[in-house]
């Protein structure tokens, strides 16, 4: 790591900056101290209550009872909408540009408002209740803000659902949330691409009685299958209803959304995030991290099926009364100079995307970039999976003019905001280190029995004492949340990243140690694909590991063994990948299929999954003790199958 340069604070982002070092160091003791206190203040500033809490915090990792804002009452969509009203109606909340370069809006908080009011009383009208759980599953436009903004003005609870999943997935996640009810749009275009989402909806509702309405936004000119007795058009149902609808009162501890993220197993969890801590939280991080002032431009370029888009998106800016940039579209469509393009168009001053999004152009030329100004822009930011040093130096220096700090923000679905990242204006930057914890985040790196590691050492990363934006639990199975986070360490909860900790206390991340891989930053299990692969009837097992890309960060490399009598051969492979397409989604479909005629197992039955990914990455150095194996003669079978 040694020959990595830092480098310094920039000298126009010192005088400009929320935070300065000092300022970062005093806070942060204050946090960890008196939480309570520390996180009281943050509430109180960045929140309007309808109602104060009695006591900000109780609880602990160990009896997983960790509670914020004890009988607080407060409403999101009031937070993030109607109190800017008095004193910003008519500054704009959400740029909107679609996924051609000439589709574009912009909604300023008095428009949302009234959007959101509407589509708040449709959902009424359809018969959703607070606590009912509301399946949203759009590209990203508007309305997805205002479907999301409208459940928590009415107390649903909504779970997005990523535009990129298959009618298999989407099942799933509608029985397992129990969703009475599903917005969706017609269709939509992903650059060239036409994403059937209606159609989706409709072959996922076969296997989902109880879903009772689909409100379905007209977004092309496409015709689509209706169903007359549970359709209904998005743009006539909001003409159909007033524009008055008063927030619900909510207390700090009630739902705000359920969604779905992989972990080990190969069924997702719902990940729940309640009201007043999840909200306090993204405000607080929003604030400080991205250094807001009055007239940034913040884009994110996460979708809102995802967490980013979620927190950073749509809660964190339009809670701190910001501008949110909304994309429809891809980098490269239609051409890729698209991102840039955008940030010259709408003055963009904040940027905050992903390391496989600056791998896919840095590869396409420097040129595509140098064409573009640029100039508005003030800070990058970097999110899901490690950004590697010289893709960090590329975004600093080709995108940012060597003049915008960049952000490198290691956080999780489970975590709710950002935990550990440099503080822009305050942090020296080391490329490919998320840096320093944010506000009352305690990590510490321990090692496989729980002892803490000093500086320098690698080990699992944990999370030392509760924070407000932590998940609350995942729906309908508490048991597996104490069991994935807190059981095996008690007292801390456990991130599944491998991390390290530098004698300047800055922390780097090394990736998963577990059986969940980062495909293009997309959070996908092993064994949700394996599963997939197993839906095919010619197989009889299949491993599946990551292995190292280019562009993605991680691809997804399959080890599959047929059915005897069952030959290998390429429209196999091809009926492989589809039926992963079909469980899962494309973001899930491996990039390469071994065939094997036996895993590597131990004698407990165990696959050697350790073996198989050094296989699949030709890393054959060290392939470490295999004496455990009940048949070693299979490693050698798999390396010439890997060779060939
Ligand atoms: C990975 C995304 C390195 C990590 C917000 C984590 C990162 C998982 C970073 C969570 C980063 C996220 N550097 N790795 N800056 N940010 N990760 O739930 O492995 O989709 O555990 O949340 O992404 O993924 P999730």
């Amino acid at each position: 790591m040694s020959n990595i340069k830092n480098y310094p604070i920039a000298p126009k982002f010192t005088q400009q900056a929320n935070i300065s070092e000092l300022q970062y160091h005093q806070m942060y003791t204050h946090s960890i101290i008196e939480p309570d206190n520390f996180w009281g203040q943050q509430a109180n500033q960045l929140i309007s209550w309808f109602k104060p809490w009695e006591k900000v915090s109780t609880g602990d990792f160990t009896h997983m009872d960790t509670t914020w804002f004890i009988n607080g009452k407060l409403n999101v969509c009031y937070n993030c909408i109607d109190r800017h009203l008095p004193t910003r109606a008519n500054h704009v909340a959400l740029l909107w540009e679609g996924n051609e370069p000439q589709q574009s809006l912009q909604l300023t908080y008095a428009e949302l408002f009234e959007k959101i009011c509407r589509f708040s009383n449709v959902l009424k009208k359809q018969g959703v209740q607070k606590g009912d759980r509301v399946a949203i599953y759009l590209p990203m436009i508007p309305e997805a803000v205002v479907a999301m903004l409208a459940c928590a003005r009415i107390g649903a609870v909504h779970s997005v659902i990523f535009g990129g999943f298959s009618s298999d997935a989407i099942k799933n996640r509608l029985l397992d949330a129990d969703c009475k009810i599903v917005i969706t749009a017609s269709d939509c275009y992903r650059g060239n691409k036409i994403i059937p989402l209606k159609h989706n909806i409709d072959t996922a509702l076969l296997e989902c009685p109880d879903v009772k309405s689909v409100i379905v936004v007209k977004h092309t000119e496409n015709v689509i299958e209706w169903n007359d007795h549970r359709d209904y058009w998005y743009h006539e149902e909001i003409n159909s209803v007033s524009v008055d609808c008063p927030c619900e009162e909510m207390d700090a501890q009630d739902p705000l959304f359920i969604l779905y993220t992989s972990g080990s197993t190969g069924k997702p969890k719902g990940i729940l995030h309640v009201t007043g801590g999840y909200l306090t939280y993204v405000a607080t991080t929003f604030k400080y991290i991205f250094d807001y002032h009055d007239n940034d431009i913040f884009w994110c370029t996460a979708d809102v099926g995802w967490i980013t888009g979620h927190s950073y998106v749509v809660y964190g800016p339009l809670c701190n009364g910001a501008t949110s940039l909304l994309f429809e579209g891809i980098p490269n469509y239609p051409n890729p100079s698209r991102y840039w393009e955008i940030v010259d168009k709408y003055k963009v001053t904040i940027i905050y995307t992903s390391p496989t999004a600056i791998r896919a152009l840095r590869h396409e030329g420097d040129h595509w970039v140098t064409d573009t100004n640029r100039k508005s822009l003030r800070l990058l930011g970097s999110v899901g999976e490690p950004i590697n040093p010289d893709v960090w130096e590329w975004y600093y220096t080709v995108i940012g003019h060597e003049h915008c700090p960049i952000v490198d923000t290691w956080w999780q679905t489970e975590t709710g905001g950002i935990m550990i990242s440099p503080f822009p204006g305050a942090a020296i930057l080391k490329p490919g280190a998320a840096s320093w914890p944010f506000f009352g985040i305690k990590p510490a790196i321990i090692d496989d029995h729980g002892n803490k590691l000093p500086a320098d050492q690698k080990g699992k990363l944990v999370i030392t004492q509760p924070w407000p934006g932590m998940a609350k639990t995942i729906y309908n199975n508490p048991d597996r949340f104490f069991n994935a986070y807190f059981k095996d360490y008690p007292g801390y909860y456990l991130t599944g990243d491998d991390a390290r900790c530098d004698a300047d206390g800055y922390y780097w991340i090394l990736g998963r140690n577990d059986d969940v891989l980062k495909v293009s930053g997309h959070r996908i299990s092993t064994a949700e694909v394996e599963n997939a692969i197993l839906a095919d009837l010619s197989v009889s097992e299949a491993a599946v590991v990551p292995i190292q890309h280019e562009i993605k960060g991680e691809a997804i490399y399959a080890f599959v063994t047929l059915k005897m009598g069952i030959k290998p051969n390429e429209s196999l492979k091809k009926e492989i990948i589809q039926k992963v397409r079909e469980n899962i989604g494309a973001i899930a479909a491996p990039d390469h299929i071994q065939w094997a005629d036996a895993l590597p197992k131990t004698r407990s039955g165990k696959i050697m999954r350790r073996l198989l990914r050094k296989i699949a990455d030709n890393d054959l150095t060290d392939l470490g003790d295999t004496t455990t194996l009940t048949d070693p003669s299979v490693i050698d079978r798999l390396i010439r199958g890997r060779q060939m």
